[in-house]
């Protein structure tokens, strides 16, 4: 997206018109939404996987609202060009019709451009209520991470062809009910391909496959800050041993009486050492 002015959802869904590849990432603060931003992503997303690679949660199952509004503040104080899509937690959109409204209301109250949730068919009635309230809604099927206790696992999606009918049926559903775009997550690329093929929203991709109009990596797994990355995730940068070979450098120079050097500390104005010797003498 060659414009300067900030990512809209049109924006998004003009780009798969135009053949753009669309690029999305996590972030969860502040530094690293100015930072991606200022690489020129097209949209942030605060994603539940907040929870495992920062908070260091067993599974997003335990990632709460109020966790995520935290996070989409401080991601929407960077002010970034992209696009910001607020990940909706487990439990926030499944129960009612008004609390998902409810809560989505908030990720837009508190800074998000958009929404992301989890499900297919099942959540049309969710996606067109949050289109009517004026919410644009991110989809996410294939392999739902919410859902991984149903599914026995993190296991690829769309491997048989009744499996890849229903994930195409998913896709189909979430765009009639307004969603603007599509996440497609750890599917068999054909799948992925035939929805891509399909659907004039786009498709964003992660684990699925190139023949999407974009794809979407995790920071942290893409960093190396995580601490066991999915199989289709790209190491682009080992943050970890960077971070490591810089502290013990510090703690060396600690150690070793190097740190902190001259012109890292100061000192009183002069006169002032002798008159506080002479005043605690005094005393
Ligand atoms: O939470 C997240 O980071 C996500 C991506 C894996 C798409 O949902």
């Amino acid at each position: 997206m060659a414009s300067r002015e900030k990512v809209t959802v049109r924006d998004i869904v003009r780009a798969k018109q135009r053949g753009e590849k669309i690029v999305m990432v996590t972030a969860y603060d502040y530094p690293s939404a100015r930072i991606v931003d200022e690489a020129g992503v097209d949209a942030i997303l605060v994603g539940d996987s907040v929870g495992m690679v920062v908070h260091g949660l067993e599974s997003t199952l335990q990632v709460t609202m109020d966790m995520m509004l935290l996070h989409v503040a401080a991601v929407a104080r960077a002010k970034p060009r992209a696009l910001v899509v607020g990940d909706m937690p487990f439990m926030s959109y499944e129960a009612s019709i008004n609390e998902a409204v409810h809560n989505a209301g908030k990720m837009l109250a508190m800074g998000a451009d958009a929404v992301k949730l989890e499900g297919g068919q099942e959540y049309s009635d969710v996606v067109k209520a949050l289109t009517r309230t004026g919410i644009p809604v991110m989809g996410h099927i294939g392999l739902t991470p919410q859902k991984h206790k149903l599914l026995g696992g993190y296991r690829l999606a769309g491997k048989t062809a009744e499996e890849a009918k229903k994930i195409i049926q998913d896709a189909e559903a979430l765009e009639e009910a307004g969603a603007f775009a599509i996440v497609i997550e750890f599917t068999a690329h054909e799948v992925a391909r035939k929805i891509t093929q399909r659907l004039s929203i786009p498709t964003i991709c992660i684990g699925s496959g190139p023949y999407c109009d974009g794809q979407v990596l995790v920071l942290h797994d893409l960093i190396g800050l995580s601490l066991s990355p999915p199989p289709f995730a790209k190491k682009y940068l080992d943050t970890a041993k960077m971070i490591r070979e810089a502290v013990t450098r510090y703690a060396n120079e600690v150690r070793q009486g190097a740190f902190p050097s001259a012109g890292m500390y100061w000192g009183m104005k002069k006169g002032e050492l002798d008159r506080l010797e002479q005043m605690l003498e005094e005393k």
